[in-house]
């Protein structure tokens, strides 16, 4: 298995370009299923989960086309399997996207029930309970959920806990039911907002979007449209802490400044200069970080997936601080890597208790979550010393060629096939 080698101790200076979100093109590619003809995507991120997206894709029997400079087209006008199998849901838990699509244009589905993972048990509880909610026979076999739903209804669904994926499988699905489906304590993620506009120009009918209250009129028919991947906020929240990290002066181009308004508080709250233009993000630091207390919730709060990136900065602000993760019960996986850097974190619950030192030291740590792992990198570009982060193919799944943009920006980092 790859993994990233790092020296620490270099400024990052320079610009970046910020790519496709990995979280806003899997559930637009699951979209396509709902269409009557060919979906055109653009500024398609070459990430690991959108292979295994397309591979899905292919194997319900879409025919996929990879452009140049990864622009996308999926048609799926006569899909011939309705079933995600096992091999390839375990992979990615986002599979489980395809289900409110093929229910809606096929009346059935068949989709392994995906594993949890290292940051939770990931339920899919609230998926399935919508979509029963709107008349689907649900049943759980073999480890296979079993949906069957000849046509689905309108209905009112509340969210007990906002769910990203979940809001988008029942909005999805929401498209082609008989009547009106109100989805309340919505997620408000711009992911889910980005995808409920393309459905719109699909033929959809939603409105309320970026509102925790989406009202969806079921209509016969969508057509397939030229979309755009919404720029990653999470890819440009890692990159702005990259820069604060190293109190360099880096410059993201393709950034959408709205959508990380939380990140850049926190940052500007820990000493960072950062000036916004209208695609363009601009982050300085030249001082110790000031600690900051940090507490993950659902957007416009500040995401979980940037506690684990945020929390390296606090290891070595000024101070102390806690960082308490309301999201996902097991995502401080990144934590022990850090005390091995010689960071100095209590963990209590929820909650890491976090007492800044003045660095770090190199040291082969493990990846074992996606953002966990981009922790570890940012970690290392600060260390002193040699940093080796295993298990790298984590990072594949959320960052487009990540040690080719850090070592553009002057890191010290290469990749080492295993
Ligand atoms: C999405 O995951 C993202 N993935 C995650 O990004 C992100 O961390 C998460 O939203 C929260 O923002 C994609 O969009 C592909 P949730 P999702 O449903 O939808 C519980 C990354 O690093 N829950 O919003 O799976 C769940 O256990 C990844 O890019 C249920 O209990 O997350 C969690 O505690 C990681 N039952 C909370 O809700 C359900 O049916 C929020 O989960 C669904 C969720």
């Amino acid at each position: 298995m790859d993994k990233i080698i790092l020296r620490g101790g270099n400024r990052l200076e320079g610009e970046v370009r910020i790519s496709g979100a990995k979280n806003a093109a899997l559930p637009l590619l699951a979209a396509s299923l709902l269409a009557e003809n060919p979906m055109y995507f653009t500024n398609v991120p070459h990430l690991r989960d959108v292979t295994t997206t397309i591979e899905l894709l292919g194997q319900l029997g879409a025919r996929v086309i990879i452009g140049e400079r990864m622009s996308v087209e999926v048609d799926a006008t006569d899909i011939t399997s309705l079933r995600a199998p096992y091999e390839l849901v375990k992979t990615m838990r986002a599979s489980i996207l395809v289900l409110g699509p093929l229910l809606a244009r096929y009346g059935e589905a068949e989709v392994s029930l995906p594993g949890g993972c290292a940051i939770g048990t990931r339920p899919v509880n609230l998926h399935l309970k919508g979509l029963e909610a709107m008349g689907a026979e649900i049943e759980v076999e073999e480890g296979y959920i079993k949906a069957r739903a000849p046509r689905l209804k309108g209905t009112r669904f509340f969210f007990d806990q906002a769910s990203v994926t979940g809001t988008e499988n029942l909005m999805m699905a929401a498209t082609m039911a008989e009547g009106v489906t109100v989805l309340e304590n919505a997620a408000r993620e711009p992911e889910v907002s980005d995808l409920a506009e393309c459905l719109n120009r699909m033929g959809a009918s939603i409105s309320g979007i970026g509102t925790d209250e989406l009202v969806i009129e079921g209509v016969d028919r969508l057509d397939g449209v030229e979309h755009a991947i919404l720029p990653d906020r999470i890819e440009a929240g890692t990159y702005i802490a990259a820069a604060a990290v190293t109190r360099g002066d880096v410059t993201l181009q393709g950034a959408r400044p709205g959508h990380v308004e939380a990140v850049i508080d926190k940052l500007r709250e820990m000493g960072a200069e950062i000036t916004l233009g209208g695609d363009w993000i601009r982050a300085r630091m030249d001082r110790r970080p000031i600690a900051a207390n940090l507490r993950t919730q659902p957007y416009p709060g500040f995401p979980t997936d940037m506690q684990a990136q945020l929390m390296v900065l606090d290891v070595l602000a000024a101070g102390g601080a806690t960082v308490t993760e309301t999201v996902f019960e097991n995502r401080f996986m990144h934590v022990q890597e850090l005390q091995r850097m010689g960071a100095e974190i209590e963990l209590s619950g929820n909650t890491a208790f976090v007492r800044g030192v003045g660095g770090l030291t190199g040291a082969p740590v493990m990846a074992t979550d996606l953002r966990a792992s981009a922790s570890l990198v940012l970690a290392g570009l600060v260390a002193e010393g040699e940093s080796a982060v295993e298990r790298i193919y984590h990072i594949d799944r959320g960052y487009e060629r990540i040690e080719e943009k850090l070592a553009l920006l002057g890191a010290d980092v290469r990749r080492v096939p295993a």
